[in-house]
């Protein structure tokens, strides 16, 4: 794993973003892991603007979004449909057919996870899986507990969760109850993880994922097991990282983030 630290929460958006682009524009069929999100909506307005003015090009690229509440159609404004349409779909040339999300109103909820995981393998896998943290350390909606080595399930979603989400449904008791996800062994799966948390209500649950114990109580602790993670975060996420001051050290000395510096 490596922690890349940026001053605001802007420039650590920007950072992704460009990543993002960066592996689109090398291999314009990329299969894009997705999640939505306060912290991400920054993330689709870069993206979209790269399409708009340097001509990015999503016509071939392949999405899996991470969950999607239970019981929200697609033109539910709270569904996680709804957002991706709003936020990035609509607004870049990517072949509806090819953006992927769980679908949360399907009868057999059990069935659709499993044909969710063999659409992700009849891609050949997620190249490049974008993720964000909740305060309470998950990743999708993989709350406290989830098997770290479980795949595209139905989830009840944590007392935590509900409250970070409620101010989008008009209070904790609307929020549904449960969510399709990606389990933390799906996201494991993938080929490059690339994770973003901003702002002060992240650093404690950040501190912990990178640098506590992995434990399935913190499903982003499990990122330390991935091969190749990059977690970015802005000062005020990084304000409890204990080895903060190597981190800045790695950024300016890899070739790797030479052309993001
Ligand atoms: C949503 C998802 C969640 C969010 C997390 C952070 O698709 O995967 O794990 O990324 O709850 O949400 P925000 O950005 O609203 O703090």
């Amino acid at each position: 794993m490596e922690a890349i630290i940026r001053p605001d929460k802007d420039s650590a958006a920007l950072l992704v973003a460009r990543l993002i682009a960066r592996e689109l524009r090398a291999n314009p069929a990329l299969v894009l892991g997705l999640a939505t999100g306060r912290t991400m909506e920054e993330v689709y307005r870069i993206l979209v603007r790269m399409h708009r003015e340097e001509g990015l090009d999503f016509s071939l690229c392949r999405t899996f979004n991470l969950d999607e509440y239970v019981g929200l159609a697609p033109e539910d404004a709270r569904s996680y449909r709804y957002y991706m349409n709003h936020h990035l779909f609509g607004q870049v040339n990517i072949d509806q057919r090819n953006a992927h999300l769980p679908d949360g109103m399907a009868k057999d909820l059990n069935a659709e996870c499993r044909a969710y995981e063999q659409k992700i393998k009849r891609c050949g896998g997620i190249d490049l899986q974008l993720l964000g943290i909740g305060e309470g350390g998950h990743i999708g909606f993989n709350e406290p507990l989830s098997a770290l080595r479980s795949h595209t399930r139905v989830k009840a979603l944590s007392p935590v969760t509900i409250g970070q989400n409620a101010v989008f449904f008009g209070g904790a008791e609307k929020v549904p109850h449960r969510a399709l996800t990606m389990g933390v062994g799906t996201i494991l799966e993938c080929n490059r993880c690339l994770l973003l948390a901003t702002g002060p209500n992240k650093a404690g649950v950040i501190a912990k994922a990178v640098e506590g114990p992995i434990t399935s109580m913190i499903s982003a602790s499990a990122l330390q097991l991935h091969p190749h993670c990059t977690v970015v975060v802005d000062e005020a996420a990084a304000s409890k990282l204990q080895a903060a001051e190597y981190y800045r050290w790695i950024f300016k000395n890899e070739p790797e983030w030479e052309e993001f510096r």
